[in-house]
């Protein structure tokens, strides 16, 4: 299959990277949300069957403003991830739904019960006994940590392919190295979202203050889980390669800098856990538990931001690189051209004074928009746009030496001049005229750059203590 099979959208200054990670953080934080909901309220359902006082009263109100919510969103945004990814990561979606369609079709039957539960719980849940309740939200929660468990076992193995890359099996790419300490993590987080929030509403229910003790108390209970996230972290740290994991020690500033970032803010939401709500037994109002979640919510999109990371440069480990080339196919694109056969018109096409600066056009939307826009978000024209010729040309062939998140350049040598030629023009502010480059003595150095880059992805250097 050719790389330029599937057209790519344009997010304009937007990455693409960018695009697909916001909404992703945003889903998970909500599904996660929703999955610990489901704790919450079966948890509750049985205090409540038990007689314990005002948990009833509880159930109602978090179900109405909170689970609802999250699961509408939680939902609404499920869906966006979809039409976001197969715009942003075509071939990428695509090689995940051929090795997983099964597990994903099961993914959506635990998702469309978890859906009908909640619905029943909703339209009669005031009507039923207790016991029935109880049933109704153990089907919903069950449901609910179901989808979280299917789709864990195929986003794991897009960082820790484990040993399916040697044999394709279906069960060894599931169950991968990463499966147990993620699945495990995020129930967790699940939980302690499901706890906050529970705090917060019944922080803002019309009781008194010792019967808001007594449930805070009981609602407390599910923040327990957090205990086990700093161990279940280094136990995920510990299962990713090497490579990725030199990412999060030092070996990238910014991953680094996120990783200390969800750490702390994990530990400041267990200390004030800890102190706050057991030991010295405070109220969280409604501005400190609204603080909290964002706490949460940032401790999440940090992780995300890590976990998506340290795959750089691949979105499957592997098996494709971030712009969607599998690196067995870097040597023939070499060879033939990478944008060759791309039949997709460019956008603007008009604006190129020339046939060079139109290659270069297409080249940098197969191979670096996923990460790089022209001149918006990580502007290819703000960090090579000031580098002289010479220095753009050297960079861009020995691209994974350049700097080792980015794949080797696929392409041959007037590829590479194209792409310098566009930045250089881009840069001085597109010009109607614009001298072509090809003088074979240029050309020629290039290739003798690009074939002392090889054709391989650079492991990120492990940081000597
Ligand atoms: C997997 C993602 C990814 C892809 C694909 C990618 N890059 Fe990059 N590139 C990065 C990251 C991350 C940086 C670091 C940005 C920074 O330092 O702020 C970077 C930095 C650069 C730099 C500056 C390097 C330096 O030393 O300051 C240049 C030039 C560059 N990229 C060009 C390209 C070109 C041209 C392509 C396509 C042929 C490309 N990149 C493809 C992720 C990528």
């Amino acid at each position: 299959m050719e790389p330029t099979a599937y057209p790519v959208n344009d997010f304009g200054p937007a990455m693409r990277g960018m695009v697909i990670g916001a909404v992703g953080i945003l889903h998970v934080f909500l599904a996660q949300f929703a999955i610990g909901g489901g704790f919450v309220m079966t948890y509750f359902q049985w205090l409540a069957g038990r007689g314990v006082p005002d948990a009833r009263r509880f159930l109602d109100s978090f179900f109405t403003y909170l689970v609802l919510i999250s699961f509408v969103t939680g939902a609404m945004t499920g869906v966006a991830m979809w039409l976001t990814t197969i715009q942003v990561g075509p071939r990428t979606i695509g090689l995940m739904v051929d090795e997983f369609h099964w597990i994903w079709a099961t993914e959506w039957c635990c998702f469309t019960v978890e859906i009908v539960a909640g619905y029943m719980f909703l339209r009669f849940g005031a009507r039923l006994p207790d016991r029935v309740r109880l049933r109704l939200l153990a089907i919903y929660s069950l449901a609910s940590f179901g989808s979280l468990f299917w789709v864990n076992g195929i986003l794991s193995w897009q960082l820790t392919p484990g040993a399916w890359v040697g044999s394709g099996d279906v069960w060894a790419g599931f169950f991968n190295p990463s499966f147990w300490p993620s699945l495990l993590y995020r129930t967790a987080v699940a939980s302690t979202l499901g706890a906050l929030a529970a705090i917060a509403i019944i922080n803002a229910m019309d009781l008194d203050r010792a019967r808001k003790h007594a449930l805070i108390a009981r609602a407390a209970r599910l923040l327990v889980p957090m205990a086990a996230m700093p161990l279940l972290g280094l136990w995920f740290v510990a299962v990713i390669p090497a490579d990725s994991r030199a990412w999060l020690t030092g070996g990238s500033v910014a991953m680094s800098m996120f990783l200390a970032l969800a750490a702390g803010a994990s530990l400041l939401l267990g200390a004030y856990a800890v102190v706050g709500i057991w030991w010295r037994r405070m109220f969280v109002s409604g501005a400190t538990a609204a603080l909290l979640l964002a706490l949460a919510f940032g401790a999440t999109a940090a992780g995300e931001f890590v976990r998506e990371g340290a795959r750089k440069p691949y979105t499957i480990r592997q098996v494709l690189f971030s712009n969607a080339i599998a690196p067995g196919e870097v040597a023939r694109l070499r060879r033939d051209g990478s944008v060759t056969g791309d039949p997709y018109p460019l956008r603007d096409a008009g604006r190129y004074p020339t046939e060079q600066l139109a290659l270069g056009a297409r080249v940098v939307r197969l191979q670096c928009l996923a990460c790089h826009t022209m001149k918006g978000a990580n502007a290819l024209v703000h960090l090579g746009g000031g580098w002289s010729i010479e220095q753009l040309r050297l960079n861009i062939a020995k691209l994974q030496q350049t700097k080792a998140f980015m794949p080797p350049f696929a392409g041959p040598a007037s590829e590479v001049e194209a792409v310098a030629q566009l930045i250089r023009w881009e840069a001085s502010g597109a010009p109607r005229q614009w001298p072509v480059s090809d003088d074979p003595a240029v050309l020629a150095q290039i290739a003798g750059w690009l074939d002392a880059a090889g054709t391989s992805a650079t492991p990120p250097q492990v940081r000597k203590p």
